[in-house]
């Protein structure tokens, strides 16, 4: 039988929150409850309240919450006294991970990176991949895309369009140039030809780009999906204008869209590309940017970090790789039950005249304001759903299920989101003088 939410009606105290917790948190403030334990797609709070996950971690658990393989994998590592902080010298872990990320990822796909670890957080792959593009092409200016989101350090944030989080950081954030993603103008308008002509164009205003960085799919930016094509055309106008093209899939990678790589049998390879999130498979902080052998002309040290790959995030990872990633049978399976998301997604928007956004397991409704989304998450979160919003107005209602969620407990999650999508989009009217 399906396991059911089982939300809580506890209001816990918040009060150590209020007082010491800095006011910049906010999932904690539209989920008021306190978490204690978490095991596949379920979080449980501490009043035996039990939550279906569809956030997970912000495409930061794919794999759900402590997975036995990788939990083993750890216990056992640490058990061992295996090495935690080693700076970047070379570990067992670290030589594991790099073995099985060529082994498993890199050859099977035909492609030949070199990796760089980072800090362990996006942001710090972006930092990196953007300096890069920058040192290797002696440019300043990097094309970014509307409602792209790359991260909150000063560099990757600048070539985020958000303006609520531009304007957290207090100073100008420049030498990056915004330009309309696919779709930005409606269907008709092809802005991948737009951007040729002001790249074409010496009288446009636009300085040569070092880069193009680009979200395959923009998470925090509303799930807008860009097509193969249009992608395409986006990598071959880099390759033209001698500018590096940087996939961002700090987000829509690590199996969200269906494959490791979002970008995967598009026709195109990057040639730097930010991993994160889900990398680590078990939440672990660990970033890494992929950079194409003959772009690596950092000086030793030249972008350093404390935290530098992080070894247990090196075990879980390639356990993750291992688990996962041997054979094409779990690309498969969320491949079909991105199907099924597709087309539950497709009828409840059909319903009420939305419209649906997103890819493989990345996906959701725009159902107009960010005001209607907040309510229906919030009656989800009441009925013990996990789920966020997304969008340049929080509009988007997001489904970020865990990759390894079963069908039917997909589809219960589901009817929650459906049901609350129903009761705030077109509100039951009830005869009049019958009691609410
Ligand atoms: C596409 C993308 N890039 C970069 C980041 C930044 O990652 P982090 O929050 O780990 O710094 C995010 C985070 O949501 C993201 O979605």
């Amino acid at each position: 039988m399906t396991k059911m939410p089982m939300p809580s009606a506890a209001a816990p105290d918040t009060k150590i929150y209020e007082r010491r917790e800095s006011a910049v948190r906010t999932y904690s403030r539209s989920m008021p409850r306190q978490f204690g334990k978490a095991q596949g797609v379920w979080m449980h709070d501490n009043a035996g309240g039990r939550y279906l996950d569809f956030l997970s971690g912000c495409s930061s658990l794919n794999y759900g919450h402590n997975h036995p393989v990788l939990k083993a994998a750890l216990v056992d590592y640490i058990a061992g006294d295996g090495v935690t902080h080693a700076l970047d010298l070379h570990t067992d872990a670290k030589t594991e991970f790099l073995r099985t990320f060529e082994d498993v990822v890199l050859e099977p796909r035909g492609l030949d990176y070199r990796m760089m670890f980072t800090g362990p957080t996006g942001t710090n792959a972006v930092e990196a991949a953007i300096k890069l593009a920058r040192k290797v092409t002696g440019r300043e200016m990097v094309v970014a895309f509307t409602n792209g989101f790359h991260g909150m350090t000063l560099g990757a944030l600048a070539c985020t369009g958000n303006a609520g989080k531009r304007g957290g950081a207090g100073v100008p954030l420049n030498h990056v140039s915004h330009e309309p993603f696919d779709g930005y103008y409606g269907e008709g308008v092809d802005t991948a030809d737009l951007l040729e002509q002001r790249l074409s164009d010496p009288s446009s205003g636009l300085d040569a780009p070092a880069a193009f960085l680009v979200e395959t799919v923009q998470g925090e930016g509303g799930l807008n999906a860009a097509s193969p094509g249009w992608l395409r055309k986006i990598a071959a106008l880099a390759r033209k204008h001698g500018a590096l093209l940087i996939v961002d899939d700090i987000q829509a990678g690590c199996g969200r869209t269906g494959g490791f790589f979002s970008f995967e049998g598009m026709g195109f390879t990057p040639d730097i590309v930010t991993l994160a999130k889900s990398l680590s498979g078990m939440g672990l902080p660990f970033a890494l940017t992929l950079i194409r052998p003959d772009l690596d002309i950092w000086a030793p040290g030249e972008h350093n970090g404390t935290f530098r790959g992080n070894n247990h995030a090196f075990v879980t990872a390639t356990a993750a790789l291992r688990e996962f990633w041997a054979d094409s049978a779990f690309a498969d399976d969320v491949a079909r039950r991105g199907g099924i998301l597709e087309g539950r997604l497709e009828r409840m928007a059909d319903r009420h005249g939305l419209s649906t956004r997103g890819r493989g397991m990345m996906r959701g409704i725009d159902v107009g304001s960010g005001e209607i989304a907040a309510r229906i998450t919030g009656a989800c979160f009441d009925a013990g759903l996990i789920i966020e919003t997304s969008g340049a107005h929080d509009e988007i209602v997001k489904v970020l299920a865990p990759l390894v969620i079963d069908d039917a407990t997909l589809n219960a999650g589901l009817d929650i989101l459906e049901t609350a999508l129903a009761e705030a989009i077109a509100p039951v009217k009830r005869p009049l003088g019958v009691a609410a």
